[in-house]
């Protein structure tokens, strides 16, 4: 292949060439959800997967994004009003509630959930996702989730709790019967130190 004709990427990494972590989420999501989809942004931070999200699915899609900091809810929803959104619910809870929050008629019906962990960048990094709300969190989002429907998890094992959530993580993923979901793991395998992970659950 000619430098010439070699495509630019439309998902940048911060780090190579390859897609990061989340990069890789958007790549499938953007591959597998369509306008009109139900989706769940299970960590939003600052809005960007939220905003991102809720593009892909169009104004006749619908979003529910969920994060326990404050600054972050309100940081979403500004981002989603400059957009001019007007599908998505920014609720300021934990993801472990979100069967609450999404209407009962849309439980097993949700096409997409991206959960993105660790700390909010740019904030207090003392608060981060935890493996106990995170795991509940997960065994909820598997009931919301429509059959053919794409979960995804960004984990970053480098940050103080980080590793006791990837192990955790690892420990759920393995445990996922091979029957209803199929379940991959995208990761850099020649990096030293913990590099981040893009989770993949697929649900039957
Ligand atoms: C890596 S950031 C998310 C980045 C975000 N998706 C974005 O696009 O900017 C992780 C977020 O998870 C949030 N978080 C921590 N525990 C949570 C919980 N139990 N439920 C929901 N969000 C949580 C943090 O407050 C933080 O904003």
């Amino acid at each position: 292949m000619s430098e010439n004709s070699v495509p630019s990427p439309r998902i940048a990494s911060s780090i190579g060439g390859l897609p990061s972590a989340v990069g890789w989420a958007h790549l499938l999501m953007e591959d597998r959800l369509r306008p009109g989809d139900s989706v769940i942004d299970a960590t939003c931070g600052n809005g960007h997967d939220t905003l991102f999200l809720a593009q892909l699915v169009g104004s006749q899609g619908r979003v529910w994004a969920f994060d326990v900091q404050e600054a972050a809810v309100v940081e979403t929803r500004r981002r989603l009003a400059e957009a001019g959104i007007l599908t998505a619910t920014v609720v300021h809870a934990g993801h472990e509630t979100m069967a609450q929050h999404v209407p009962p008629e849309r439980h097993g019906q949700v096409a997409g959930i991206m959960f993105n962990l660790g700390y909010l960048p740019g904030s207090d990094k003392s608060v981060i996702t935890l493996t106990e709300t995170t795991l509940r969190a997960l065994s909820v989002a598997l009931d919301l989730l429509a059959p053919r429907g794409l979960l995804t998890l960004a984990v970053y094992p480098g940050h103080e709790g980080g590793a006791q959530e990837q192990q955790a993580i690892t420990q759920w993923a393995a445990g996922l019967s091979p029957r209803h979901y199929e379940v991959q793991l995208l990761r850099p395998i020649n990096r030293s130190a913990s590099p981040p992970e893009c989770w993949v659950v697929w649900k039957r």
